[in-house]
């Protein structure tokens, strides 16, 4: 079954590979940059953030000279930030402790933060031909329907199980096309909902096939439970300008910029009603009693964005403050370490959350305001 199932898989990759601006591709650093932005991204979102960064920094070196705010604006859209500031760190040690070299062993590239095993393998095979199998969901999902293997693949037991298969059927003649081949048919062919059986040159010999259980495998011993999250967003209007702060919580979204929140809420939490909404609004923004004079001029819909472990709300209340605001109402809440700009400066030249820049563009089509 092993000679079966490498030697079709290889045959299939021959004439079915997709085609990648990283493909055949032999530099550590650009295989290292494709596969962190790949990491829970689509090949076909990431793409035009690959092509990106490679002609923004097309070395390591130049990489680790990017200020942050930069790299985080071209980052913008991709999310999961902790990928970008990793990816600065790291970057940072090559070029400063390495000499501008990346390793060259699996088990030195693997000791790079924010590199899993899953990237150690990807690079270790793609720039250097080492025999390391790559191991993701895409693997996890080929493997357990056609070698028929139920045992969960969320468990550490499953992990070692499907390491060791992977690394037996790796062809230790060509690392680099067998993984590639793995990565390709299980995200085009054997993928998780509408599978290609009928095209599929694995078929009489898949176990799931033959046993009518392709829809069941691979099998997860719990699904996940997401936390919600509820952001009530404040943008306050002061004649052209807007007010936003940096992030800095180590939650989510560190770094990037957002409006003033009210957090830990529910959206039912949110007063009906103009006046209702003010008085609360007064209460929950400036608790000491001094507050400027300020209108509601919209409440947004809210906005929903699925992160792997969490579920994000959030609504924009848009509020009009006076163009000159009162002495010292800018050195308190909510306003204290906010930076102050003009609303058509928002998109220029710092990140915002995607859940922000959807709400920005939506603005933008009906108001041309932003
Ligand atoms: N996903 C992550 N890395 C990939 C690669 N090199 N090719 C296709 N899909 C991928």
């Amino acid at each position: 079954m092993h000679a079966f199932f490498r030697t079709s898989l290889l045959a299939w990759a021959a004439t079915h590979l997709r085609p990648m601006p990283w493909k055949g591709e032999r530099d550590p650093y650009k295989i290292w940059l494709s596969e962190i932005i790949l990491q829970q991204t689509r090949v076909e979102q990431g793409l035009p953030y690959y092509e990106k960064f490679v002609a923004a920094y097309p070395t390591v070196t130049d990489l680790a000279n990017a200020p942050e705010d930069e790299l985080l604006k071209l980052w913008e859209g991709l999310g999961y930030y902790s990928r970008a500031r990793n990816l600065h760190f790291t970057a940072k040690y090559i070029a400063g402790e390495l000499g501008g070299h990346f390793p060259d062993s699996y088990e030195n590239i693997r000791a790079l933060k924010g590199v899993g095993d899953y990237t150690a393998a990807a690079i270790a095979s793609f720039a250097y031909n080492l025999p390391h199998a790559v191991l993701d969901g895409n693997v996890y999902r080929v493997l357990a329907r056609f070698f028929g293997i139920e045992t969960p693949t969320d468990t550490p037991a499953a992990k070692k199980e499907f390491t060791l298969l992977a690394n037996a059927l790796l062809d230790d003649t060509q690392p680099g096309v067998f993984n590639q081949a793995m990565m390709d048919f299980g995200a085009t062919l054997c993928t998780p909902k509408q599978p290609g059986c009928k095209a599929c040159p694995l078929q009489t010999q898949c176990v799931a096939w033959q046993i009518g259980k392709v829809q069941e495998l691979p099998l997860k011993s719990k699904t996940l439970v997401k936390k919600e999250r509820f952001f009530c967003y404040a943008v306050f209007n002061a004649g052209p300008d807007v007010f936003v702060r940096k992030r800095a919580e180590k939650d989510i979204w560190r770094g990037l910029f957002e409006f003033p929140a009210l957090e830990g809420l529910t959206i039912s939490s949110l007063p009906e009603g103009p006046a209702a909404l003010h008085q609360w609004l007064r209460e929950q923004f400036f608790p000491d009693g001094h507050a400027p004079d300020f209108s509601v001029t919209h409440v947004s819909k809210p906005y929903r964005q699925t992160l792997t472990h969490r579920q994000v709300t959030a609504v924009f209340i848009e509020i009009d403050l006076p163009a000159l605001l009162p002495e010292n109402t800018s050195a308190a809440p909510p306003f204290a370490g906010t930076l102050r700009l003009p609303r058509t400066d928002l998109k220029k030249n710092i990140a915002v959350p995607r859940l922000i820049d959807w709400y920005l563009q939506e603005k933008a089509g009906t108001l041309s305001l932003f």
